[in-house]
């Protein structure tokens, strides 16, 4: 059956967060009866969610996905589930008990009471990061993910086999959206690559020069959030069910290449100082081959690296502007 969003209830775990606030952005028009949105602000914001604090559809609980009496409590009498909540792959490298707990024991519990209360269908947020390093580039969704080392990674691979498996056993709908490197205004400053965006403005800011760690030659497949958002959004109006789809622009650039184009949008003529990397995913290289999200799921990303950047850098020196004057 074709699911449709209009009068349904929606849980969107992690909504508080980056991506979840702007899945939220894009269900309000298409009118469902409520959206409830699970987040224990351990990374996400009040201030992400302001287009629709007070927005009568939305209903915000600050909770913890670990609370399984919770999560039934808010599972019961759902419709369709965005499972965004996550911890992020440094977190789990330094804390690996907490990152068995949210991404796999919640999950598992989450999933079960999926079946519990007959969702519908489930859109489940995985990651690139399940590849570890690919074997091809463009990476198509069947290569293989042997070479993963991340914990991170390992559990969003568990995730997707989770929900597969569900399928098979209790007809749980679901598709899994692996992402790449997601990028836009609300990104959080501590990701492991994505964080350099916002270092990088710093440093255009206040005209110091900007960082790159290790030679610059790792490459990235950066997409814009709200492409992402419209990607779950066709997820889940579709039909399609017990697939998992990559979600990058198809675009491979390297740290090199992506801080040129930054300072180019910010007429910024700063020269890079090179440093040792630090690393907790050995990964060099992204690229996603996208050509099945786009036949199964119309997906067709719009924002190019440059209009990209340039709306993150007009978020952020608006963001500073406002703090510096309050
Ligand atoms: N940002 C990326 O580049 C990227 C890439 C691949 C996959 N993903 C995945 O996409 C999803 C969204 O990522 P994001 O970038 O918006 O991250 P985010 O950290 O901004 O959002 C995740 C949200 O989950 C919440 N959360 C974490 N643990 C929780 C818990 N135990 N209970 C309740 N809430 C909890 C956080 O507070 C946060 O608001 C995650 O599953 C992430 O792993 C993100």
């Amino acid at each position: 059956m074709q699911p449709n969003i209009n009068g349904s209830r929606i849980l969107v775990t992690g909504g508080a967060g980056f991506i979840g606030s702007y899945v939220i952005e894009e269900l309000i028009p298409l009118k469902p009866a409520k959206i409830v949105i699970v987040d224990n602000f351990i990374r996400g914001s009040r201030a992400n969610m302001k287009s629709f604090a007070n927005n009568p559809l939305v209903e915000f609980v600050e909770g913890d996905i670990r609370d399984n009496a919770l999560m039934d409590k808010l599972v019961a009498g759902c419709d369709y589930v965005f499972h965004m909540a996550a911890l992020r792959i440094n977190a789990c490298a330094a804390n690996p008990n907490d990152g068995f707990d949210v991404m796999i024991k919640a999950t598992f519990d989450l999933a079960m009471l999926c079946v519990k209360h007959k969702v519908k269908k489930v859109i489940y947020s995985s990651s690139a990061s399940v590849f570890g390093l690919a074997q091809h580039f463009p990476t198509p969704e069947t290569d293989n993910p042997y070479d993963n080392q991340t914990f991170y990674g390992g559990a969003k691979l568990w995730g997707e086999q989770l929900f597969r498996s569900f399928k098979f056993m209790y007809g749980l709908d679901y598709v899994a959206l692996r992402y790449f490197n997601a990028y836009g205004p609300r990104m959080d400053t501590d990701g492991k690559y994505t964080e350099v965006m916002i270092k990088w403005l710093d440093c255009i800011r206040f005209g110091k020069p900007p960082l790159i760690y290790g030679d610059g030659s790792t490459t990235m497949d950066f997409v814009y959030v709200k492409d992402i958002a419209k990607a779950n959004i066709a997820a889940l109006q579709s039909p399609v069910t017990d697939e998992a789809f990559n979600i990058g622009f198809q675009r491979e650039t390297s740290l090199k290449e992506l801080l040129d184009i930054m300072l180019k949008v910010n007429d910024s003529n700063l020269v890079p100082e090179h440093r040792e990397e630090n690393s907790v995913n050995p990964v060099s290289r992204r690229l996603a081959d996208i050509s099945k999200a786009k036949k199964l799921l119309g997906y067709d990303p719009q924002f190019t690296l440059e209009q990209g950047l340039k709306e993150l850098s007009q978020w952020y020196f608006e963001k500073v502007k406002e703090t510096a004057t309050v």
